[in-house]
């Protein structure tokens, strides 16, 4: 008898618990919204564009009909545990034997089904919205190539390339104006996640997944890659720069500019073509014409060096240059064996590209 009064007692604890995660799970997704506030804090729960808030909302309306199921069946258990738990004189009797019942057994048929007809309703009708959107003709194209561990970042029809940082309009409350991406990689899988934009879309080798956002606010969305893709998959990140239209337009005009070509730093010029820099990255307007890194045609334009890894600053520019390793363990970007001198020649190169 004791202990089946202690299996009682441990699966009441059990049940207990799992409901405290649950009301833990759902208060979290409504305190979640504040802490969205905070610069570079993402979240599911605080979505500020199509498709995320479409997302969100259906998951609200599946959480609710889960979490109704839940209460419904572990209210039906407890009672149950409670109402005919074991007592002192039961040893003799045997509580009354139920064979079968039509009533019941159809409620549990036809019920359960019901509710998963609604959730396949529901849901369908959300992936549809979703996916089969049709670019209007103001839309900005965009491609994004995933690379270990970097993103390429290609404007075909605005003859733009560049890494780690989208850039893209405001979109007015009707989405007016939304960006169509379309996601390849030059490698292995990953996947495009900013959350507080849309949903996961994979980056799939030999393949074209399509995918749009319409961000009202500017500001920048950070993001990651969200498929184990290799070592560095944890510093994989990217960065959505959404701008209102005209900032917007002046960002397109400067990236669509040929480098600069600024006589200060003939010596690191002179140095960056020398080396096998070349061979990887592509500076616009020059015989360096890589495709394997990132194009640095503008690479003073983006915040991040080494997709977000380190600030673009100066001195972790050096960094980066000396030795890729020592901020990006595994990175593919080789350390040039640069003396100090030619370090800082590079850097004050890359310094002009703007
Ligand atoms: Cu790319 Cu994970």
């Amino acid at each position: 008898m004791r202990l089946r009064l202690y299996r009682h007692r441990k699966m009441l604890r059990a049940l207990l618990l799992f409901a405290f995660v649950l009301t833990c799970v759902v208060f979290v997704g409504h305190v979640e919204p504040v802490l969205a506030n905070t610069d570079g804090v993402t979240s599911i729960f605080h979505p500020l564009s199509q498709p995320a808030q479409e997302i969100k909302e259906l998951s609200l309306l599946v959480l609710a009909i889960c979490g109704a199921i839940f209460v419904v069946v572990a209210g039906l258990l407890v009672y149950a545990i409670i109402r005919f738990r074991h007592r002192a004189g039961d040893e003799a009797s045997e509580p009354p034997q139920v064979y079968g019942s039509n009533q019941i057994e159809l409620a549990w048929t036809i019920l359960p089904l019901l509710i998963v007809f609604v959730l396949i309703l529901v849901t369908s009708r959300t992936i549809a919205d979703v996916q089969n959107r049709k670019a209007p003709p103001s839309a900005v194209h965009a491609t994004v190539i995933g690379h270990q561990w970097w993103w390429e970042i290609r404007y075909p029809e605005l003859g733009i390339v560049t890494a780690n940082e989208l850039h893209v309009p405001t979109s007015d409350g009707g989405g007016s104006r939304p960006t169509f991406i379309k996601l390849q990689s030059a490698d292995v899988a990953h996947s495009f996640w900013v959350p507080l934009l849309a949903g996961k879309t994979d980056l799939i080798p030999n393949r074209e997944n399509l995918m749009w956002i319409a961000p009202t606010r500017p500001g920048i969305y950070p993001g990651n890659c969200a498929e184990y893709c290799g070592t560095q998959h944890a510093r994989m990140l990217i960065r959505v720069v959404v701008q209102p239209p005209d900032e917007f337009q002046r960002w397109v005009r400067d990236q669509q500019q040929s480098a600069a070509i600024e006589t200060s730093a003939a010596e690191g010029r002179k140095t960056f073509f020398a080396n096998s820099c070349v061979n990887c990255h592509t500076i616009s307007g020059t015989p360096a014409q890589g495709k394997f890194g990132p194009d640095l045609t503008h690479l003073m334009s983006r915040t991040t060096l080494a997709a977000g890894a380190a600030p673009n600053t100066p001195d972790s520019l050096r960094q980066w240059i000396r030795d890729p390793q020592s901020i990006k363990v595994g990175c593919l970007m080789p350390n040039m064996q640069l003396t100090d001198a030619e370090v800082d020649q590079v850097v004050a190169y890359l310094q002009t590209l703007k």
